[in-house]
């Protein structure tokens, strides 16, 4: 399993994916038997997406963080179902929000259950979310280091609120900047990240530098995330990525790449994205011709050297992170250089 960078270096992810897998099945194992109960139709529509799969990031995220500290491997992976399943809450509700009829493969759950069942499916995931990090009481975590966790959570819960609405307040404004983006983007996306690293090291004892640095580490780490979720939505293969291509182009999202083209094309062409730009009546054809006009400006050059300026600050943030786990460390490193590098 290889990728090249924009820094053209080749990197050899196969011990990461390994891991990821390994981690992915722990969290599998344990995730259903949170989200349990009646009424039936509730909890199928709260698990549909769970059980779609997804690359469980964020919970490698923490029992990573957590290993950094010494914290075993099981206590990580289920504090870390806590922002598996705040994440899923927040797919659910965005796939409403953004009007989307597919994700990991397999059609949202407003499309099957209706928006009034998924939205309560999103709210009980949400609740989840928090008892799982209650239930570490049961696993020998102090109080203190209980409720620590919980502050992470619940400031991840609110800044991705406050991100989402951002992001929606941008849809037909156009003279969205890149650093309105990036704020934006921070919230809505690197919060949750920061919220799962912090979480692990939290649980695991980590002291206020270590955490600070971490903290930068999963904040920059998140912000690229999101930006090759921008260039993943007009670039991938749709039946690899699981979700579909153009929306955003179909809901006027301000992704960076299209702030970037807007800013950086000829008045014919700009005036052409602005049209099909939040036209939900624009065919496949003109959401394409509006996605090559994006591509030809450069914009793709741009997000990708953004991205890896972020990467390569978060990786010196890591590096002095203070561990004696070299093996969690290194996945770390190689976490965040896959987030650029990934095809779904
Ligand atoms: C999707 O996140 C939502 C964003 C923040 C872009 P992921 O790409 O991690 O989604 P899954 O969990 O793998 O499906
Ligand atoms: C990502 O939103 C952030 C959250 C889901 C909270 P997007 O709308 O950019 O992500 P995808 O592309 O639908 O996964
Ligand atoms: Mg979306
Ligand atoms: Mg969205």
């Amino acid at each position: 399993v290889y990728g090249r960078g924009v820094d053209g270096m080749e990197q050899d992810f196969s011990d990461l994916i390994a891991y990821a897998k390994h981690v992915a099945s722990m969290v599998n194992e344990l995730i259903l038997d949170k989200v349990m109960g009646e009424p039936k139709d509730l909890y199928d529509a709260a698990t549909h997406l769970i059980k779609a799969g997804g690359k469980r990031l964020r919970p490698l995220a923490t029992v990573l963080a957590g290993r950094l500290f010494g914290l075993p491997e099981e206590i990580g992976v289920r504090a870390g179902l806590s922002v598996e399943i705040l994440h899923n809450f927040t797919l659910i509700h965005d796939d409403i929000m953004d009007k989307d009829q597919f994700r990991r493969g397999v059609p949202t759950v407003h499309t099957l259950w209706g928006e009034p069942m998924a939205i309560i499916a999103g709210d009980l995931l949400f609740a989840k979310a928090y008892e799982a990090l209650l239930d570490l009481v049961n696993y020998g975590i102090p109080a203190d280091n209980i409720i620590k966790a919980i502050k992470e959570l619940t400031w991840g819960a609110i800044t991705v609120s406050e991100g989402q609405a951002l992001d929606m307040s941008f849809e037909n404004k156009n003279d969205v900047t890149i650093n309105d983006y990036i704020k934006m983007v921070y919230k809505k996306t690197a919060a949750l990240f920061k919220s799962s690293i912090c979480i692990g090291a939290t649980i695991a004892g980590a002291n206020e530098r270590d955490l600070k640095l971490l903290t930068e580490f999963a904040e920059k780490v998140g912000i690229a995330f999101q930006i090759r979720d921008d260039e993943l939505g007009l670039t991938a293969d749709e039946k690899k990525l699981g979700k579909p291509i153009y929306s955003d182009l179909r809901e006027g999202k301000r992704t960076i790449l299209v702030i970037y083209a807007l800013n950086n094309i000829p008045n014919d062409e700009r005036k052409y994205l602005l049209s099909v730009l939040g036209n939900q009546n624009a065919t496949k054809e003109e959401l394409a011709r509006a996605a090559q006009i994006i591509i030809r400006s450069g914009a793709l050059k741009y997000s990708d050297e953004l991205a890896s300026k972020y990467l390569q600050e978060a990786i010196v943030a890591l590096n002095a992170v203070e561990s004696s786990d070299v093996e969690a460390k290194e996945l770390l490193r190689k976490l965040a250089l896959f987030v650029t590098r990934r095809q779904y």
